[in-house]
Formats: structure tokens, sequence, C-alpha cells
């Protein structure tokens, strides 16, 4: 089998902690090199530069990009420099279009976010006018960014023998962008109707309330940048929270996974930080890389794991990082003997 090249970024605070345990679990189940790089706000404090271009080239060079977690300094804590998070660097260098994050608690609920991720309210067009007083920020929606996403969530759909397609927006007052994301919804719709794919679409703000209220109506959702950035967050509440919520940065190129948690600095260096959101990312990079035995046998130990109530605080648990990883080796090496 190929020996594959890993860029691993561990960033700040919890990423530290959850990224060397995902490593010691990859290290299971294939033959890897793993290039370590920097960025984040600990790197910004001590280089000046919150992502080398170093890091990017790397990342560029390998087969695949492990990622952690970084800290965003608020505004006022900044003195006026200019900060933008790393991962919003690597999203637009690499051209990371589709952000793929899977809600499943494994069973009953089993529903997927796709966001666009790389323009609306995130391609940093903000400033404050002096004269009107007023604080600008433009949402920029364009037609091949719809279009490439929402053809993405179809072709996901369909490889995964998904049933349902759910466009989430906010046309009925963002008339022109989301205007024109709903409408290359239903035009890409028309592409995969041989497929009997159910299509429909909610309002963002309803879809919040169905989240919480029928999750069930939910298989894969398609959505804007920032829509997907919160209701991905509020899903995984319905999982035990963001321990278990794992993502792939997906591009024509290049493949990111990282967890959809932050740094977590309330709980960061005490031992206690879920490692599974990283592990299951690192499950969906090993089916990019396509190592779907090895990714499904990832999964498996992770459900096994979790069933068996080996968790850290936050899933209800009592156990250490290091030591939920170590019960998660212990189920990939008892798999791998049946199914490798
Ligand atoms: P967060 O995701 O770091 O934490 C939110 C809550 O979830 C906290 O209560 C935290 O303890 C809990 N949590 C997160 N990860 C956990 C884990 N692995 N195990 C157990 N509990 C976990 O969000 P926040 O506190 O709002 O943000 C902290 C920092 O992280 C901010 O600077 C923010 O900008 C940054 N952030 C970075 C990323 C990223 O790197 N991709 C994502 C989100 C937030
Ligand atoms: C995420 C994070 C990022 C985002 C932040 C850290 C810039 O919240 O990956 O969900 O908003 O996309
Ligand atoms: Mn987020």
């Amino acid at each position: 089998m190929k020996k594959y090249k890993i860029c691993v970024i561990e960033g700040d605070g919890v990423g530290k902690e959850v990224i060397p345990e995902t490593v010691r679990v990859l290290k299971n189940l294939g033959d890897f090199q793993f290039i370590k790089e920097y960025a984040g706000y600990e790197c910004f404090k001590k280089y000046g530069d919150a992502i080398p271009s170093k890091t990017v080239e790397t990342a560029k060079e390998c087969d695949a990009i492990l990622f952690g977690a970084v800290t965003t300094p608020k505004p006022h804590e900044l003195e006026g420099k200019v900060y933008r998070s790393p991962i919003l660097t690597l999203r637009r260098e690499l051209d990371l279009y589709a952000n793929i994050r899977p809600i499943s608690n494994f069973r009953d609920i089993d529903f997927v976010i796709i966001r666009e991720n790389t323009e609306g309210l995130y391609v940093g067009r903000e400033y404050y006018n002096p004269c009107t007083e007023e604080a600008v920020a433009e949402r920029v929606i364009s037609k091949k960014g719809c279009y490439r996403v929402v053809k993405f969530a179809f072709e996901y759909a369909l490889k995964h023998h998904r049933k349902k397609v759910t466009c989430v927006h906010k046309a009925n007052v963002l008339r022109v962008t989301d205007g024109l994301f709903l409408k290359i919804f239903y035009q890409v719709s028309e592409e995969y109707k041989e497929y009997n794919i159910e299509v429909n679409d909610y309002l963002v703000d309803t879809t919040a309330m169905y989240i919480v209220k029928n999750p069930k109506i939910f298989d894969v959702i398609v959505t804007t940048n920032l829509f997907g950035d919160i209701l991905s967050d509020e899903a995984s509440g319905l999982i035990g929270g963001l321990g278990l919520a794992p993502s792939a940065n997906i591009g024509d190129r290049y493949g990111l996974f990282e967890p959809v948690h932050g740094s977590a600095p309330d709980i960061a260096g005490k031992g206690i930080a879920n490692p599974l959101a990283t592990i299951l990312s690192g499950a969906m990079m090993l089916y990019y890389l396509g190592m779907k035995k090895e990714s499904k046998i990832l999964r498996m130990a992770v459900k096994s794991v979790v069933e068996k109530g080996y968790t850290t605080p936050d899933l209800g648990g009592n156990l250490k990082t290091r030591e939920v990883t170590d019960k998660v080796i212990e189920e990939v090496k008892k798999y791998s003997e049946v199914l490798l």
C-alpha cells in the first residue's frame, strides 16, 4: 500500500491534545509520513504570522491535511494588528469549497451538513466608513460557488445512498444572494432527476427549529458558509456536543480534515478533551485517501467505544483524552483482525 504524506497542524489549545492522539490511532491503520507544521495564535505571537507560507506549501505537497483547532483573538485584543484565522486562509488558498459535516450518534440521528466553504460572509470584505459611521460586511455569492457546492451535495448523496437534499437559505430577505443560491440549487437538482433524490428547501431560521424538534427530516443539507457554520454547531448538540462532530474540507485538488470544534480554552491543558471528533475526521481522511476498509474500521471502533461508555466528561464519562484513545486503538485492533 502507498505511503501517504499527511501534513499535521495541531494549532492551539485542545488542538495540541486531540491531534497527537489521532496520529497515534492512525499509525495502527496504515503507513503514513506525518509532517508537522505550525499555524494559529501561538504561532502568530511567536513568529508574527498566523500561518507561515511554509505551512501552506507543505499542505499543498501532502496527500491530505489533518488540522486541530486554532484560537482567534478578539478584535480588541489585537491593538490594531490584522489577524485572519489560518483555517480560513487554508480553505481559500487550497480552494476547499465543500465542508462536509456529518451529524451522527451511530443510532437514530444521521444527517450531513454540506457547507459552502470559500465565500458568503467569509470573503473578508469588511470595512468601517467613518463618514456614515457604518460597519459593512460584503456577502459574496457567486454562480460558480453555488454550482460547485450544490453539485458536490448531489454527488455526495448519490455516493452515500442518501435520499434527500435540502437547500437551506434566507432568500426571503437576502433576495439577490440567497435567491441565486436557491435558484441554482433547483437548476442543479434537474441534472439529478433520474436518481429520485427528494429535493426541498427551508429557510435557515425554520431549519434551526427543525434541527431541535425533528432532526429526522434531514438527510443532506446544503447551505451557505455562515449558516452552515452555525447550524453544524447547533446540530452537534443533538449528539452530545462538539466532541463527536468531525468534518472534511474538500476541493478539487486537496482535502483537509478537522473537528468542527475550536481550541476550547475552557478545558485546554486538563487532558479531558474529547478526541473522537478529530479521530472521526481521521476516518473521513482515510476514506478520502481511498482506504475505505480502514475508514470503516475506525468508525466502528469509535461507535463501539461510545456504546461501551468509554468517554470523556462532555459525553458523560470520566476518562481522559488518552484513555479514550487507548480504547479506540484496542477496538481498531479487534476489528482489523476480522476485517483486514
Ligand atoms: P469551542 O468549539 O472551542 O468550544 C465550545 C464548547 O465546546 C466549549 O464548552 C468546549 O469546552 C466544548 N468543546 C469543544 N471541543 C471539545 C472537545 N474536543 N471535547 C470536549 N468539549 C469540547 O468554541 P469557543 O469556545 O467558542 O471558541 C474558542 C476558540 O476557538 C475561539 O478563539 C474560536 O475562534 C476558535 N475556533 C476555532 C475553530 C477552528 O480552529 N476550526 C473552530 C471553532 C472555534
Ligand atoms: C469552524 C470555525 C471557523 C469558521 C472559525 C474558526 C473561523 O468556527 O470551522 O466552524 O467560522 O468557519
Ligand atoms: Mn464553527
